[in-house]
């Protein structure tokens, strides 16, 4: 799972692990989700669909934590068929998993504006008016395409319209409702099915699950910095209720984070850099956002969010990304504490990190071209001594360190 505030290279990640598993399962998020995959000269951005259906002979698995928009799920459906992924017998969806309305996102957009300057940036996807139906109870549901539909629909329509109306939002529905039906007619192809028995059933079999995050542990809506967060559980306590499995069956937990930080959208981020090294991390690492273009906001990694998402989802082996962004850098920072708005210290997550300032450690850079490596043995030393920093900070080894955004980037330590 992405460890900080999301876009940490989770879907080349799980695309790298697949072949190892039976089963790719997403538990938490929807369509706010990108994650990019690169291999033989493609490059494929999913949203809702898991990292695995690259794969072969892969089951994947859209769990009961996530939210899934039929019109966007189509298209992206349709792009993987059209490149030659068949996926109607590959891929299931929990019919426990809620449906984003077009009303959703207009709530997402109606809401936004009406924050005005405390707006979260949202991705405006919908995904936080449609998990908030979920809590109160009023939600439509995947398994309400097969039974009693049209009724349910209806009414949950109307509510969000009356609200509509009461934040004078314009807007106009008819385009986007059709299209929004034909997904949902097309929804119906799939294995809509209870899959938090089939995942314990494959479980039992001893079969391998590989659970893919969506976000990040800062972004999670009771660990992230609320509230500029996303609406779902995304940390390793998100994949018991997301997916239906049980705290004991989850085994070794990947924290996997970029050499420096990033985030998109608003909210507090106390390494920010607003000076030409974060201009210059932004241009070398294509930091923009997978599915709204956004510049992302770019800092030296964090090690004090980072310690505390290693406690908050149980981090068993750390996967460094985008090592090789750090290439050109004389000098790397790493933020080892805070000194909150009191002027005193500390090297524990604070309630609010707002206002917070970071105390930096510097280590030498390698400066050195390390994307045509492929083994640790090449690495170059000052690499090792900023892995062996970030080790000895968190208390868990790096086992991955990516060094390109292409599946074979990849160095297994
Ligand atoms: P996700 O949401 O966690 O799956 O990550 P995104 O796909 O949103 O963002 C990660 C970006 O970094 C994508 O453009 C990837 O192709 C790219 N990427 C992943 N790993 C590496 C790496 O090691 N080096 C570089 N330069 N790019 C990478
Ligand atoms: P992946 O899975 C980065 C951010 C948004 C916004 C906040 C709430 O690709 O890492 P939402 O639309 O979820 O209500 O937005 O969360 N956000 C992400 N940032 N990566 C993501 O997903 C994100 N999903 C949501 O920018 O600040
Ligand atoms: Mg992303």
């Amino acid at each position: 799972m992405g460890i900080v505030f999301g876009d940490e290279g989770k879907g080349k990640v799980v695309d790298f692990f697949t072949p190892r598993y039976d089963v790719i399962a997403r538990f938490a998020g929807g369509c706010n989700a990108g994650h990019t995959i690169i291999f033989d000269g493609k490059k494929f951005v999913l949203r809702s669909i898991p990292s695995g259906i690259f794969s072969e002979n892969k089951v994947n698995i859209i769990g009961n934590g996530c939210v899934i928009a039929p019109d966007l799920f189509m298209d992206e459906a349709g792009e993987l068929e059209r490149a030659g992924y068949s996926l109607t017998d590959r891929l299931h969806i929990s019919r426990r998993a809620h449906l984003i309305l077009p009303t959703h996102r207009l709530l997402d957009r109606a809401y936004e504006q009406a924050k005005g300057k405390n707006k979260v940036g949202t991705t405006g996807k919908g995904i936080g008016p449609a998990y908030s139906d979920k809590a109160a109870r009023v939600g439509l549901r995947v398994g309400d395409i097969l039974s009693g539909f049209d009724e349910k629909y209806k009414t949950l329509k109307a509510a969000h319209e009356r609200i509509l109306h009461d934040l004078h939002y314009d807007y106009d529905l008819k385009e986007v409702e059709e299209k929004w039906l034909e997904g949902v007619e097309y929804m119906r192809r799939f294995h809509l099915n209870d899959t938090e028995i089939e995942i314990n059933r494959m479980l039992d079999g001893g079969k391998n699950v590989l659970a893919e995050g969506a976000q990040g542990t800062m972004l999670d809506i009771d660990h992230g910095t609320y509230p500029f967060v996303s609406s779902s559980s995304t940390t390793s306590g998100g994949v018991c209720t997301g997916l239906g499995v049980a705290p004991s069956r989850i085994g070794e937990v990947f924290g996997i984070f970029k050499a420096y930080s990033t985030r998109v959208g608003s909210g507090p981020f106390p390494v920010e850099l607003f000076d030409a090294t974060g201009d210059k991390i932004r241009k070398i690492g294509g930091e923009y956002g997978a599915v709204t273009g956004r510049n992302r906001r770019c800092g030296w990694i964090d090690l004090v969010a980072l310690r505390y998402a290693v406690v908050i989802n149980g981090v068993t082996q750390l996967v460094m990304m985008k090592s090789d962004v750090l290439d050109d850098f004389p000098t790397i920072k790493a933020c080892t504490a805070y000194i909150l708005p009191d002027g005193t210290q500390t090297t524990d997550m604070p309630y609010d990190t707002a206002g917070c300032k970071p105390v930096y450690t510097d280590i030498k850079g390698w400066q050195t071209d390390i994307t045509g490596m492929r083994s640790e043995a090449e690495l170059p030393a000052e690499l090792k001594d900023y892995i062996a920093f970030i080790e000895k900070a968190l208390g868990r080894p790096v086992k991955i360190v990516s060094v390109g955004p292409d599946r074979e980037a990849t160095i297994m330590r």
